[in-house]
């Protein structure tokens, strides 16, 4: 999604979209690197910031890693409907992807994301549990820890707290902010895998 044109089809937008999400998780630079991600706890909404780690458009699957630890994930087992939100403020486009998330933990997707993990990312698996309260402002993260990253031997420790999120997307709403006339569209896909697409008034 580098230009964005008044008469784009349904079909070539649908296209770029997936693409300005893979170069999201491809490039730190990008505004899709972080998206904002809504799961239900006990009915109510919480949302936080995660990096986006791996896009399938194949398969309509969105990535990002968390620690096993960590209220999304108790809030994902309870119930795995999930909501993930993107603005790129250059482009002026808002993206809402609805999905269910599942979640991978000591499988082979959990160890191949692990493996291509930099040591730096997997300092923060080797922390006490998130949401721990605490009597002062502290990481959580051993002494040893605070102004380095880990060896890899050392980090090794993180893996059983290391989890993998995979959301399988099955609504995109796209919004294009444009001073002659914001635009918006809608894809949902059918249990028969087949995508019914729809401008819609933003
Ligand atoms: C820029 C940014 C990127 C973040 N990326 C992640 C991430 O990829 N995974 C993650 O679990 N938390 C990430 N966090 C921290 C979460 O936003 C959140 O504070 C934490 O995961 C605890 O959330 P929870 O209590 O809802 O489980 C990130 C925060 C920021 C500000």
């Amino acid at each position: 999604m580098t230009t964005l044109e008044q008469d784009l089809s349904l079909d070539t937008l649908l296209a770029s979209i997936w693409e300005a999400l893979q170069k999201g998780a491809s490039s730190r630079l990008h505004h899709f690197h972080t998206g904002v991600v809504a799961t239900v706890s006990d009915g109510a909404p919480q949302v936080r910031t995660v990096v986006l780690r791996k896009v399938i458009p194949e398969t309509r699957t969105l990535i990002f890693h968390t620690d096993q630890r960590s209220r999304k994930i108790s809030e994902l087992t309870e119930n795995p409907n999930i909501c993930w939100l993107f603005y790129d403020s250059e482009m002026r486009v808002q993206l809402r992807l609805s999905g269910n998330a599942t979640l991978h933990h000591s499988d082979d997707l959990a160890d191949v994301q692990w493996k291509n993990t930099r040591l730096q990312s997997r300092r923060c698996y080797l922390s006490i549990p998130p949401s721990t309260e605490l009597a002062k402002p502290e990481s959580g993260l051993p002494e040893s820890l605070l102004k380095r990253n880990p060896t890899l031997e050392e980090s090794e420790a993180g893996r059983e707290n290391f989890t993998v999120v995979e959301t399988h997307i099955h609504t995109i709403d796209w919004l294009w902010l444009n001073s002659s006339g914001h635009q918006r569209a809608k894809f949902v896909w059918q249990p028969s895998g087949e995508v019914v697409s729809s401008w819609i008034v933003p």
